[in-house]
């Protein structure tokens, strides 16, 4: 069959307008929509249900005036426990309103959790602002390098927050000391152990989910590589480099005991936004094996 010349102009104009139509409806979302990821996953360590919702990485971002959307999902999804691992703030604006109001809203629903990601850290050092102090007037509990022993919905846990890699310890010379002493100490129970740890390169490549006795690990920081591709996945992520894969959801220990949980987290501060890549609220309910 003969197309035309002209025809052929059109119809590549055509595709051209659809494909600019998609990709700007593709930024929008990943920018202003929010999805819920739920996982299910079974030890023997709890006797019924436990529900926890993880938020990372808001990164100043607003879902609705005030963060509405948002609080009002999170509410939906009816949470036993709710952990923010990191990166609520940006580094580089003095602004801390967002967070807190969020903080504010969710400890209404359930006692919250935070540990710090690199922009808390970096946010403390710019501005000489106690982020912790402020999150904890709040109503969040701050764990850093520290640990809670509770229970939550009939459930024995112990819930700690670190910010750092976790390498193993067989990582000589490599893994940091101070690191190694509170994970060794956080091992050391025989409740349901669950950390918060910003920053997952570790957990997913130097083996850190064999190595540390750790139940659950909840991680966030790579913004599921930011620009996700179709079939290639994310693009890029900071020390794991181009197209490296694992970037977002569950992975198992060798023995499939221990679980990473990797979010894509909700908003970003890179130069490069978000796409094909919609803010995540990740729910994760741990039951009793049957
Ligand atoms: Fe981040």
């Amino acid at each position: 069959m003969f197309i035309s010349g002209k025809k052929l102009k059109s119809c590549l104009l055509y595709l051209l307008i659809i494909l600019v139509t998609l990709s700007a409806a593709s930024l929008l979302a990943s920018k202003y929509a929010l999805s819920v990821t739920h996982i299910t996953s079974t030890t023997g360590k709890v006797s019924s249900s436990l529900r926890i919702v993880q938020l990372t990485d808001l990164h100043d971002s607003s879902f609705g005036r005030g963060n509405s959307r948002l609080i009002r999902k999170v509410k939906e999804q009816d949470p036993d426990v709710i952990l923010i691992t990191g990166d609520l703030v940006n580094a580089k604006q003095e602004n801390t309103e967002i967070a807190v109001n969020l903080i504010r809203n969710l400890v209404k629903i359930a006692p919250v959790y935070c540990s710090d990601g690199n922009h808390e850290v970096e946010y403390q050092e710019n501005y000489g602002t106690d982020l912790h102090e402020l999150y904890r007037e709040a109503g969040a509990q701050i764990l850093d390098r520290e640990y809670q022993d509770v229970e939550i919905a009939g459930q024995q846990l112990r819930i700690g927050g670190i910010y750092g890699y976790c390498l193993p310890a067989k990582y000589e010379g490599e893994a940091r000391a101070d690191e190694t002493e509170f994970l060794t100490r956080f091992q050391d129970t025989d409740r349901l152990k669950i950390l918060m740890c910003h920053m997952p390169v570790c957990w997913v490549i130097n083996e850190s989910l064999d190595e540390w006795n750790v139940d659950y690990v909840f991680a966030g920081h790579v913004h599921g590589g930011e620009v996700i591709l179709p079939f290639a996945g994310g693009i890029y992520a900071p020390d794991m480099g181009w197209f490296p894969g694992r970037l977002e959801g569950e992975f198992k220990s060798k023995d499939q005991e221990r679980t990473l949980i990797l979010s894509r987290g909700l908003g970003t501060t890179e130069m490069i936004p978000r796409f094909n890549n919609i803010p995540e609220i990740m729910v994760v309910d741990i039951d009793g094996e049957k």
